[in-house]
């Protein structure tokens, strides 16, 4: 048995619902060689009333976007992903915070490079989930890698073969004892985390990377923006140098896994006073608020699932 249908009975598979352990692939599936897929990492969080997806419809136009950028015709529109999310988590029942993770991967067929002749295949899987890294503040490590450069591969595709980039880069981070690594971009600036974008808070000013430094454009990343804005702090969507991250009075990571994480401490250095600052502090409980439905300006990023 999977380890998998412990803890979930129904996956989403091109078209229909299907029992847990019957959702398999062949071992001469064209994306476990190649790296070819895209995919969403999407949250549904239950409120103790019902169970709500945070900005899903947004994921999935970013999933086709992805998908017209590696050449993938995926058959189904944004409606159709949103409609088959709502049913895998329906049919499962679940009353508790999920993970959602669609993907789309070319099949089988062949070991040729050329794709155009492989089916492609769509599958929506959700589980329960908890936290990704420590809500309490990460320790991060600026690794040796680089984050890949927009003209090697089209890194605003949220693509599979991608994600090699930040598996190697998170296990130098885990090797040298941090919980998590950071990339710079090919010229230097900061980039992003394995999985997540970064902000830092300098002179009560909130910073973040440029989508032209490499990063994935994070869904977490623009809710962040709205809701600091609207709270009335001056954000800027600009280049950040490595020295500024160490200067910073505060910094964290934002993500559909991460959520907004606190960053206390940078290559052995602490960030502020080592501990979540105010401003860090005061956007986690807003983006709690928000998530939990307790928030009636931002609904319009709630899908009620029941
Ligand atoms: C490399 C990378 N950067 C940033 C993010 C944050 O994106 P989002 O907020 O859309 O989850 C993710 C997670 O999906 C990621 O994998």
């Amino acid at each position: 048995m999977s380890i998998w249908c412990k803890k979930f009975r129904f996956t989403w598979i091109d078209g229909s619902l299907v029992e847990c352990e019957k959702a398999q692939v062949h071992v001469l599936t064209h994306a476990l060689h190649y790296g070819t897929g895209v995919f969403e990492g999407i949250r549904g969080y239950w409120n103790g009333e019902n169970l709500y997806v945070f900005r899903l419809r947004e994921h999935m136009e970013r999933m086709l976007v992805s998908a017209k950028m590696i050449g993938f015709k995926l058959g189904y529109n944004v409606e159709q992903l949103v409609d088959a999310t709502l049913e895998v988590i329906r049919a499962n029942e679940f009353k508790e915070n999920v993970y959602i993770r669609p993907i789309a991967f070319a099949g089988e067929g062949t070991i040729s490079l050329d794709i155009t002749s492989l089916p492609v295949r769509v599958a929506i899987a959700a589980f329960p989930f908890g936290h990704y890294l420590k809500p309490e503040g990460v320790r991060v490590k600026v690794v040796s890698w680089r984050r890949i450069p927009s003209f090697s591969l089209p890194i605003s595709a949220k693509a599979t073969g991608i994600y090699l980039n930040s598996v190697i880069s998170l296990a130098e981070a885990k090797r040298e004892g941090y919980d998590e690594a950071l990339l710079l971009d090919w010229r230097g600036y900061i980039s992003e985390g394995s999985g997540e974008n970064v902000f830092i808070v300098r002179n009560g000013v909130i910073a973040t990377p440029p989508v032209t430094a490499s990063i994935l454009e994070g869904i977490t990343r623009d809710a962040v923006i709205k809701i600091a804005r609207d709270l009335g702090y001056n954000v800027e969507e600009r280049d950040i140098t490595r020295d500024e991250l160490y200067s910073a009075s505060e910094a964290f990571m934002t993500g559909t896994a991460a959520e907004i994480t606190p960053i206390v401490e940078v290559d052995g250095k602490t960030v502020g006073g080592g501990s979540p600052g105010p401003v860090t502090r005061r956007l986690q409980e807003e983006y709690r608020d928000i998530v939990m439905a307790k928030n009636e300006k931002y609904m319009k990023w709630l899908t009620p699932v029941y």
